[in-house]
């Protein structure tokens, strides 16, 4: 038995030390250790064996085996680490698709759009001077964009808002009629729904005066919608922001001052403001406000078309029809009420000389703001 067993272990020594150093791969080399080392390796097995020797022999050949399982596993350690650097060295050297010199891809980070800004700007500028946020629908009945506003049924002033009706097949029909739509009036016809996607935030006026009682303050931010013709200063679809403030004695001056700090806090602290008189239905009286050309600084320039203002608002005292609508008495509340466009501020803030912009989403136009 001794003899055969040493022979066995000479063998396998012989046999995996050659094999071990001309392992090709980490695979080949994890193969041949399981053979030989492994549970159920011949050097293993070898081992067991030994129990079937005399303690003398085990004495003698025990170290043997040991000795040998040491070498092995030695062997297989630094070919490990020879065949994983040359498998690095390999890799590196192979040309491969990837260039690590390359500059890494931008990680793109969005952020809000120029008119949100703008109107997040204004809108902090309002609160900080006690006006609270209020809101309405898009889609309005008749009574709140016109009615309660103190437009009168045939009142030509409802022209000054180009309409988009809704009909009972739900299809948007526009109030600027063409002279062709105009003959045999079939859709004068088809059931108005009362419906109309409203043209102003004015209509908001009206909601939050029915569910609240006097004083209040609030701005109304948000889209409205005219049949304009779109070019580079019209669109369909734009933003305003509507004030109003209803209290004891509200007067003109109030409104002048409102708007003063208002103003300057958007478009720097020299700015200047004037009132031109105008009318609107729902204000008596009423005022085209203008802001001192911010490119000329009212020495007339091509922005301002040589006047040295810029229009910016609709503006007046809240009309007494529209209060005791309401259900307010006008002998005790009185109040201001202004509407502001926020496509033109965020225009003459940002330099942009085209409305179209805003809406077509290019990220080339939207990242610069
Ligand atoms: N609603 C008016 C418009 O859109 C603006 C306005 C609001 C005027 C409030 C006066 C008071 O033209």
């Amino acid at each position: 038995m001794p003899a055969s067993w040493e022979k066995n272990l000479r063998s396998i020594q012989a046999f995996y030390t050659k094999a071990l150093r001309e392992a090709k791969d980490p695979k080949n080399l994890e193969t041949l250790r399981v053979e030989v080392l492994g549970r159920k390796g011949k050097l293993t097995l070898l081992l067991k064996d030994l129990k079937n020797c005399s303690l003398e022999e085990r004495k003698r050949l025990g170290p043997l085996a040991n000795q040998l399982k040491d070498q092995l596993e030695s062997l297989i350690q630094e070919k490990r680490e020879n065949l994983t650097a040359a498998d690095l060295k390999a890799k590196l050297e192979t040309p491969s698709l990837f260039d690590p010199s390359l500059p890494g891809a931008s990680f793109r980070q969005g952020h809000s759009h120029p008119l949100t800004q703008t109107m997040n700007q204004m809108t902090e500028i309002l609160a900080q001077q006690g006006f609270s946020w209020a809101e309405g629908p898009l889609i309005e009945s008749d009574y709140y964009n016109f009615e309660a506003l103190n437009f009168l049924p045939d009142h030509p002033a409802r022209d000054m808002q180009d309409t988009f009706y809704i009909s009972s097949k739900f299809e948007v029909r526009s109030s600027k009629l063409k002279e062709e739509d105009q003959q045999p009036r079939t859709s004068h016809l088809e059931p108005r729904t009362g419906l109309l996607l409203r043209t102003h935030t004015s209509p908001v006026q009206i909601r939050k005066m029915e569910s609240s009682r006097p004083p209040l303050r609030i701005m109304a931010p948000g889209r409205v919608f005219r049949h304009e013709a779109v070019d580079a200063s019209h669109s369909a679809v734009f933003h305003q922001i509507e004030g109003l403030y209803v209290d004891r004695q509200v007067s003109m001056a109030d409104l002048k001052g409102t708007l003063q700090i208002f103003m300057q806090s958007l478009f720097g602290s020299s700015t200047e403001i004037r009132f031109r008189p105008s009318y609107f239905p729902f204000t008596e009286p009423s005022a085209e406000v203008d802001v001192q050309c911010l490119f000329c600084q009212g020495g007339g320039c091509t922005v301002c078309k040589k006047s040295g203002w810029l229009e910016m608002l609709g503006a007046g005292l809240v009309h007494p029809n529209v209060l005791k609508q309401v259900g307010y008495d006008p002998e005790t509340w009185s109040g201001f009420a202004f509407g502001i466009g926020v496509e033109r501020v965020t225009m003459l803030l940002l330099g942009i000389q085209d409305i179209r912009m805003f809406y077509e989403n290019d990220v080339r136009f939207l990242e610069q703001f």
